[in-house]
């Protein structure tokens, strides 16, 4: 992937709200496994962030610490932010898009490869078939913040969400998309709306048309996104990379998560290739209240946004023993109950860790 900073790796350690800490302490137990039998030099950093601080002193993500976060750290390893006692999403936001926004972390890739043939949902299909790839823009688009209310409260009240697409922001991450499908030897789909959307989205027509012909090698294709969740779910072995703006990025992560397996297995990665800031590693999914604080939720999305972790710092082969052990699992069966095990958070973790010798 990218260039991290030198060892030792400093490692911010979040876990959030909900089901973030119980699945964090397994990402925690995994990276303690790199660093003492695989020697990665790793120093692992934990803070306390998220809605229980929130609540105490309206501390979500102080400026002093998010700086620290940017000057000192590798990456930072998070659980998920999102609490039902703060309705408005606040602190969740500020400490999300502090670092999504705050340190330019463009590229949010959301590898959703199912890993074995029984957690495939559609009929006739095996896990071959299903191999994802989204590259969701992370910093602009729908997400901008920019817009405001008017007459809030009142029959004539206007609500205004700004969609702001730039072309520094638009070719990056096309690009970005691009050299990897190169590498990798995968084709390539655009999904955008830009037969409604004759602003923003003509600007990312544009930017394809000129982008893909550096790019002649890779089999590139366009389909608007609604096409896209239609032909996903119909063929879905037809594709591979996907590049799309943060909002679609967003709702096709979790589609594409679906068809391989449920939300429980799929892990993210949101990085500026290039600049010396840290990676954001997290699951796909969020604090999932419902399962918070029962020892039931999946661990294998945390365990394999570690696992990009490392890939990240550099150590692409341990990445790879990880996803074996977690396939490895899942085919024993030795699992939480999404995917159809009995196991409980920890011991699905240590299933994975225990085959990782
Ligand atoms: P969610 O991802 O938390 O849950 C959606 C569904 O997936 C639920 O049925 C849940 O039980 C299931 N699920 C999720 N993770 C699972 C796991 N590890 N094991 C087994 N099942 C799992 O999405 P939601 O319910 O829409 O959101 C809950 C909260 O999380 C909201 O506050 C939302 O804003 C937040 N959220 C945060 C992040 C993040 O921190 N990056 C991502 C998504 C949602
Ligand atoms: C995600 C989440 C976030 C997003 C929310 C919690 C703001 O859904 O990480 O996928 O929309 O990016
Ligand atoms: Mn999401």
């Amino acid at each position: 992937m990218t260039e991290a900073r030198t060892p030792p790796h400093r490692i911010a350690l979040i876990g959030g709200d909900g089901i973030g800490p119980e699945v964090l302490r397994e990402g925690r137990r995994l990276l303690e496994w790199a660093r003492d039998r695989r020697g990665v030099p790793l120093d692992l950093w934990s803070l306390e962030l998220g809605a229980e601080r929130y609540l105490r002193d309206k501390t979500a993500l102080p400026a002093e610490l998010q700086a620290e976060i940017r000057d000192t750290a590798s990456a930072i390893l998070l659980g998920a932010l999102g609490d039902p006692r703060i309705p408005d999403h606040e602190h969740a936001r500020r400490i999300l898009f502090g670092f999504r926004t705050g340190f330019d972390l463009y590229a949010q890739i959301r590898p959703a490869r199912a890993l074995v043939d029984r957690v495939v949902p559609l009929a006739g299909r095996g896990h071959r078939d299903i191999d994802f790839v989204v590259f969701r823009e992370g910093t602009e688009g729908a997400y901008s913040g920019i817009g405001g209310q008017l007459r809030r409260d009142t029959p004539f009240e206007i609500a205004i969400e700004e969609d702001v697409n730039t072309r520094h922001g638009v070719e990056r991450i096309l690009r970005a998309a691009f050299d990897y499908a190169r590498r990798e030897r995968r084709p390539l789909c655009l999904a955008d709306k830009s037969n409604a959307l004759r602003h923003g989205h003509d600007l990312w027509q544009r930017a394809f048309a000129e982008i893909r012909r550096d790019y002649e090698d890779v089999r590139a294709e366009h389909l608007y996104i609604d096409a896209l969740c239609h032909e996903l779910v119909r063929d879905p072995a037809r594709f591979s990379v996907i590049v799309t703006t943060n909002l679609f990025g967003d709702i096709v992560s979790d589609l594409c998560a679906a068809l391989a397996g449920g939300l429980g297995l799929c892990p993210s990665a949101s990085l500026n290739p290039g600049a010396r800031v840290p990676g954001l590693f997290e699951p796909v999914h969020g604090s999932a209240p419902a399962l918070a604080g029962r020892g039931i939720a999946n661990p294998l999305a945390m365990l394999r946004s570690a696992g990009m972790l490392l890939d990240f710092l550099g150590h692409p082969t341990v990445h790879t023993e990880i996803e074996r052990a977690c396939a490895d699992a899942l085919a024993a069966g030795e699992c939480t109950r999404d995917v159809g095990g009995a196991l409980d958070t920890e011991a699905a973790a240590l299933a994975v860790i225990q085959r990782l010798t």
